[in-house]
């Protein structure tokens, strides 16, 4: 018999700074799977101390607490962000691909950011942004083909395409990963890589081929992806 999920404990609330700050300051005192939406945040946090910003009530912006952590945490980030691909695809028919590590892209335009944060008792809050009524200058939104879709369905929609991912998410997260077999500049503290992208490790690490033939491999970083090099 199969056994069935945990249930989402799922809050909404009109505003607050961040649902990622709040879900890790209260993750002790909060079940395992709760979720927290926000119509608005005030200090939406972005990647790389960036910050996240969208009108009140136009995107989704949501927050999920586990407590139940795998071996390779980043898992849960990869499990989102294919939750959200295939509830995205399912209300608007759109084609939306993961660009590594896991933003949602619409024709190479960004559609939706995740943001993993660890609590101090180790559970894992994973954030995502979404653009679904309105979205930044050359970004994508879900609501742009005409659809009528709200933050609330989107959610709803993304909660249910999660329970329905397969126990071994690594096949369908690399058919979901567009960021295979495209020239990527990889953008470091250090420095900066240019080559192909060639596979992406059961770790998540992205595997990196470069004009010399040299491998590397990204556990973290800021990708771009590049059009192809001319003649190729
Ligand atoms: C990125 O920079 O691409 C990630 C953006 C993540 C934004 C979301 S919105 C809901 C959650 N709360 C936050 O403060 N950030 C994440």
């Amino acid at each position: 018999m199969p056994v069935e999920p945990t249930p989402w404990t799922v809050e909404h609330v009109a505003e607050t700074t961040s649902t990622n700050a709040d879900l890790v300051a209260t993750a002790a005192s909060r079940p395992d799977r709760s979720v927290l939406r926000a119509d608005h945040q005030t200090a939406g946090r972005g990647r790389l101390d960036r910050r996240w910003d969208a009108p009140a009530g136009a995107n989704l912006l949501v927050s999920f607490l586990f407590h139940v952590v795998p071996d390779h945490p980043g898992e849960l980030t990869q499990r989102i962000a294919l939750a959200a691909a295939a509830a995205g695809h399912r209300l608007t028919g759109l084609d939306i691909r993961l660009k590594w590590p896991n933003d949602l892209l619409v024709e190479d335009r960004k559609l939706a950011g995740i943001l993993a944060e660890r609590s101090m008792t180790g559970d894992v809050v994973v954030g995502i942004g979404l653009n679904v009524g309105w979205c930044p200058d050359g970004a994508a939104r879900l609501t742009e083909g005409g659809a009528t879709i709200t933050p609330a369905q989107m959610l709803d929609e993304l909660l249910a395409a999660y329970d329905r991912l397969p126990a071994d998410i690594a096949p369908t997260y690399r058919d979901a990963l567009g960021t295979l077999g495209r020239r990527v500049r990889v953008e470091l503290p250090g420095g900066v890589v240019e080559g192909t992208a060639t596979d992406v490790e059961a770790d998540g690490r992205l595997v990196v081929l470069d004009a010399c033939a040299v491998t590397h491999r990204f556990a973290v970083g800021d990708i771009v992806h590049l059009r192809p090099a001319a003649g190729a």
